[in-house]
């Protein structure tokens, strides 16, 4: 079968999820398998073009992969007809800009997350990606981690019986910088750059639950800063101006209640960095970014609540594992494959920019909520 090549314009690959997860596990992954499939069984190639500010970092990244396409100048990269497909993991706060070129060049497009810093950016973006009639897609990765991929199988089979609630604990301790260094780089701790817990995470949480439980209807939250100084990159110290902790309500079409903590001031007392609780009335499940444990009502224990007696009870070991069944595979190629499937054969990709405003408007309201400390209700968003 024939094997085709899709011209990628790569920004922003000196980050760490543009060089990571999207150049190396995934788009030079996919060359090393033979391409994507096609439904025809025909393959797809993907001919990464990077793009950079820094010439010396940009050259560095492409000759230790042994890659002969890269530039400064992104208006030249859009300007060539070979170059199909727009991705962005740059820095939030300067992608729209990147992403409303692309679209004008004619390029289909996929970002990282979040689209835009505001939901009128974002359905800005969606209703001008439409107009011009590009494909577009929004980085969904936390729906292809082997534990939510088990959950899902879960939800599917009707394992939990009727779904009553959702908790989801995630975060880490991220090193303040002074006297370790920070596993995150500075921007983050500034809401002018684009930073904040809130903004990170809660268009994540938007996607895994409306995927998983239901469309969410509201919000309550609070967002805090809880270290109020770090240290950045090159050891100077800096006020921190956005939040690096929340504490949220989600409610659920249909009735599901989910809460999350989010947080990179916690220190990890889990199997793993994010932790999802799913009960129900036939049964519940914890999963992780690779693990799932079940407990369904016909092997449930009866715990009884005595304070006098030390309890003997060994709840974790009274849960069961969920297996794998299918190899487990980098999430983020997953999505990408997905995606290029989309481009060539019109292959279904419900993640588009419109899921991604979304996951904008969730974390928008979560800071609005939190600064007005009342609940806040989310209609329908629609183009
Ligand atoms: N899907 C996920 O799980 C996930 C996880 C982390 C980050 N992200 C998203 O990925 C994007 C990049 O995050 P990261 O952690 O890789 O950040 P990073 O700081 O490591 O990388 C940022 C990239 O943007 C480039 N850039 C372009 N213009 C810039 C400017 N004016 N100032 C500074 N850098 C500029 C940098 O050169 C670099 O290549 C963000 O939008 C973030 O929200 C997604």
């Amino acid at each position: 079968m024939a094997v085709k090549s899709l011209g990628v314009v790569m920004n922003g690959v000196t980050g760490r999820m543009g060089y990571r997860q999207h150049l190396v596990r995934s788009i030079i992954a996919i060359n090393e398998q033979g391409g994507v499939e096609l439904s025809d069984g025909s393959r797809v190639t993907l001919a990464p073009v990077l793009v950079g500010r820094n010439a010396e970092k940009v050259r560095e990244i492409a000759d230790r992969h042994g890659l002969d396409t890269w530039t400064t100048d992104l208006d030249a990269a859009l300007g060539d007809a070979a170059n199909q497909v727009y991705f962005d993991a740059q820095l939030t706060s300067v992608r729209e800009k990147a992403i409303v070129k692309a679209i004008d060049a004619g390029k289909h497009i996929y970002t990282e997350k979040p689209v835009s810093e505001t939901v009128e950016g974002a359905l800005a973006l969606a209703r001008l990606a439409g107009a011009a009639g590009v494909k577009n897609g929004v980085v969904h990765d936390k729906l292809f981690l082997p534990g939510l991929l088990k959950l899902r199988r879960l939800v599917e089979s009707g394992f939990f019986g009727r779904i009553l609630s959702v908790r989801g604990e995630f975060g880490y301790w991220v090193f303040e910088g002074d006297w370790q260094q920070a596993q995150r780089p500075s921007w983050n701790y500034r809401s002018e750059d684009g930073g904040g817990i809130v903004v990170d995470m809660f268009c994540h949480w938007d996607y895994v639950l409306t995927n998983l439980f239901g469309r969410v209807e509201s919000v309550t939250a609070r967002a805090i800063t809880h270290i109020p100084q770090r240290w950045d990159e090159k050891g100077e110290p800096y006020d921190v101006t956005a939040d690096d902790a929340a504490y949220a309500i989600f409610e659920l079409a249909g009735g599901v209640v989910a809460q999350f903590n989010s947080s990179w001031a916690v220190r990890v007392h889990r199997d793993e960095l994010l932790e999802l609780q799913v009960d129900g009335t036939h049964g519940s499940a914890v999963a992780g970014l690779h693990h799932c444990v079940i407990q369904p009502r016909t092997a449930t224990p009866r715990p009884t609540w005595n304070p006098d007696v030390v309890d003997e009870q060994r709840y974790r070991e009274q849960w069961q594992d969920v297996p794998d069944n299918s190899p487990p595979q980098n999430g983020f190629k997953a999505q990408w494959e997905q995606f290029v499937r989309h481009v060539v054969e019109d292959a279904p990709h419900p993640y588009d920019f419109l899921a991604g405003a979304r996951g904008v408007r969730l974390a928008q309201a979560g800071l609005q909520s939190s600064a007005e400390g009342r609940r806040v209700e989310l209609p329908e968003l629609s183009l």
